[in-house]
């Protein structure tokens, strides 16, 4: 069946200003929803304030909706009262009001901090495991696996985006290797919503000559970027983390956060 519903959560932030943009006028309908304020509706756009927290908040903002980009949640390390309020509660509150509306599929906005702990080289693929490196991290790995369950149990389709830093440009060394362009992240989003499978992991990434990521998962369903952030490098190599932990893993600066181990101990 075409979709025709879409929900986008998180609408008010960085990512969701942008994929709205992107998607209005695509759908009978978008709805917005975000704790925070949000532009007013326009032609074929609902919006609809909810706190991810709230239960049966989230199950009327489900209703009706075929497919999801789930991009709300805290989104930085936080303290676990942030993390598990946002990202875990609010998670299972998301998937469980999907199940009871029937929804399609759920496109999950992880990150690169899954994984965070993995060394930058050799580059790693879909195939790796979760290694978070913060609270946050951990919350994203969770959100993965949640994923997968309601994949297999209830056949919800599941579509996980380990976004590496998805901003206008990048801003430092490691993000020559982590960029995703605004553009490349509307593009992966469009291979979410119209490809088919069943459960996947895909990175966020544009493609970036010095790509931490084997992304022919991706490549496979359809993604197809077209920038690369190799074009700032004259302007970033350089500009480094002070700490050696931060710079030997994919995660960066999120590493080096509340870090009381041993660099070596990482393996
Ligand atoms: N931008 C990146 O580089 C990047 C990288 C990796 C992952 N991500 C993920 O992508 C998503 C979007 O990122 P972003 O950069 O737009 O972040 P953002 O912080 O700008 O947007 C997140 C939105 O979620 C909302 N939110 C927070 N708690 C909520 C709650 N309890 N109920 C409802 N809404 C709540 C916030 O108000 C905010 O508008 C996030 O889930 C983030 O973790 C982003």
């Amino acid at each position: 069946m075409a979709i025709e519903r879409v929900l986008i959560t998180g609408a008010a932030g960085a990512l969701g200003r942008v994929l709205r943009a992107h998607l209005r006028g695509r759908y009978t309908l978008l709805r917005l929803s975000d704790i925070a304020p949000m532009d007013p509706a326009g032609p074929g756009e609902e919006v609809v304030p909810a706190d991810l927290a709230d239960a049966p908040a989230i199950d009327r903002l489900l209703d009706g909706i075929q497919a999801v980009v789930h991009l709300g949640g805290h989104s930085v390390e936080g303290s676990w009262e942030q993390v598990l309020r946002a990202n875990i509660v609010g998670l299972v509150n998301l998937y469980e009001a999907a199940r009871k509306a029937g929804t399609e599929r759920v496109l999950f906005a992880s990150s690169n901090h899954a994984v965070g702990f993995h060394r930058r080289w050799p580059r790693t693929d879909h195939t790796a495991p979760p290694k978070p490196d913060s609270r946050y991290g951990v919350s994203k790995a969770f959100g993965e696996i949640l994923a997968r369950y309601y994949a297999d149990k209830h056949g919800i389709k599941g579509f996980c985006m380990r976004i590496g830093s998805a901003r206008a440009e990048p801003v430092d060394e490691r993000q020559l290797s982590t960029w995703q362009s605004y553009p490349d992240f509307c593009r992966l989003v469009d291979v979410g919503l119209t490809a088919w499978y069943r459960y996947e992991i895909v990175y966020g990434v544009s493609a970036n000559t010095r790509s931490f990521w084997d992304n022919s998962n991706a490549e496979r369903l359809g993604y197809r970027p077209e920038d690369d952030a190799e074009a700032w490098a004259s302007k970033l190599e350089g500009v480094k983390s002070p700490h050696l932990v931060d710079e030997l893993h994919v995660g960066g600066p999120f590493c080096s956060v509340d870090f009381t181990g041993r660099v070596e101990d990482i393996v």
